[in-house]
């Protein structure tokens, strides 16, 4: 995303992360906050300290939702991210969000359900079989990822509560507390960051409630330790850290649809069709794949996701962008 003006991580018990992996990360970052480490240096402490130290997160490959795609490397995927409650650099969330305390933890799901609840993440692990889903993932940037996600659709959550009749749309809140997150700071949006879904959009099985990635509960930078993933939308609808869902009667106020509103369209389904104002959206460039000669790759209807194409039967795509 680019700014037009200056304006189980409760692991399961048997899978905490041992002692001296813990006190590893708390050395690392203390020695960034002292500056005592060099930028490649740190880059590469952030790697390698970000890596050893996630608890495991066993979950079934389903099939019915694998791409056929090369997943892009993990280091790509915990490195180049867009999560701006620390940092506007595409590299600032895997150095900074090491502040971010994801235990403990709740999600408060309430608004137009006849059962509201407050899930901790461990009643949130064990609400369904958790599952391995390799999606493509297109920020309106221009760029692509494929990760493969662990967690289940979030429908399983959905019918949980019980949405009464009046519930047409479901808001995602991501936290917003300034002591751990740095980039609060920051204008360039209104937080907490909020996006929205159709209730039609949240029900459909492609909407992954996600707790984890390549094995291994949500690093911090992904949005731990938990958040949605919208596969046939641009990245930015897929919010990170949720602490609160909301179901609603209107349509919710987003983050990037309130600070942009020509930019970013309450819908933002994966459309080569239609251009952002500043960016073409017809070809990506997948991270891993930035040979010089190495060409960029075509953007497809709904990311490649036909079988969404239902849910906008009769909508002029490019009126509700
Ligand atoms: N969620 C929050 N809370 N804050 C953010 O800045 N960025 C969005 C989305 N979710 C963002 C967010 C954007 S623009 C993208 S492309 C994806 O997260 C990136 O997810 P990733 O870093 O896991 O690849």
């Amino acid at each position: 995303m680019l700014i037009k003006l200056p304006r189980s991580t409760d692991p399961l018990s048997s899978e905490i992360t041992p002692r001296e992996q813990f006190q590893s990360r708390r050395h690392f970052l203390t020695q960034l906050a002292a500056g005592g480490l060099s930028a490649g240096a740190l880059v590469d402490a952030a790697m390698a300290n970000d890596a050893v130290s996630r608890a495991r997160l066993p979950a079934r490959i389903n099939p019915a939702y694998t791409a056929a795609d090369k997943a892009t490397a993990i280091a790509d995927a915990t490195s180049y991210n867009n999560f701006y409650e620390f940092g506007l650099d595409k590299g600032d969330p895997m150095v900074r969000a090491g502040t971010l305390k994801t235990k403990p933890w709740t999600v408060r799901i309430d608004g137009e359900v006849k059962k509201p609840l407050t899930l901790d993440i461990d009643s949130l692990l064990k609400l369904a079989p958790i599952e391995e889903r390799l999606y493509r993932l297109r920020c309106v940037e221009g760029w692509s990822m494929v990760i493969p996600w662990a967690g289940y659709s979030l429908a399983e959550l959905i019918r949980k509560v019980e949405p009464t009749g009046n519930a047409k749309f479901v808001e995602f809140t991501t936290l917003a507390d300034p002591a751990q997150m740095p980039g609060l700071g920051s204008r360039v949006l209104s937080w907490p960051y909020v996006e929205g879904l159709r209730l039609d959009e949240a029900m459909h099985p492609l909407t992954l409630l996600s707790l984890g990635m390549y094995g291994q509960v949500l690093p911090n930078q992904n949005g731990a330790p938990v958040r949605i993933i919208v596969p046939w939308k641009y990245g930015f609808k897929s919010a990170k850290s949720i602490v609160r869902i909301r179901f609603t009667e209107t349509q919710p106020k987003t983050a990037w649809n309130s600070v942009a509103p020509d930019e970013y369209g309450f819908y933002s389904n994966v459309n080569p069709e239609v251009s952002h104002p500043r960016w073409s959206q017809a070809t990506e460039r997948r991270i891993g794949e930035d040979g010089y000669l190495t060409r960029k790759r075509k953007t497809l209807m709904f990311n490649g996701y036909p079988e969404v194409a239902s849910l906008y039967s009769g909508m002029d795509l490019k009126k509700f962008y």
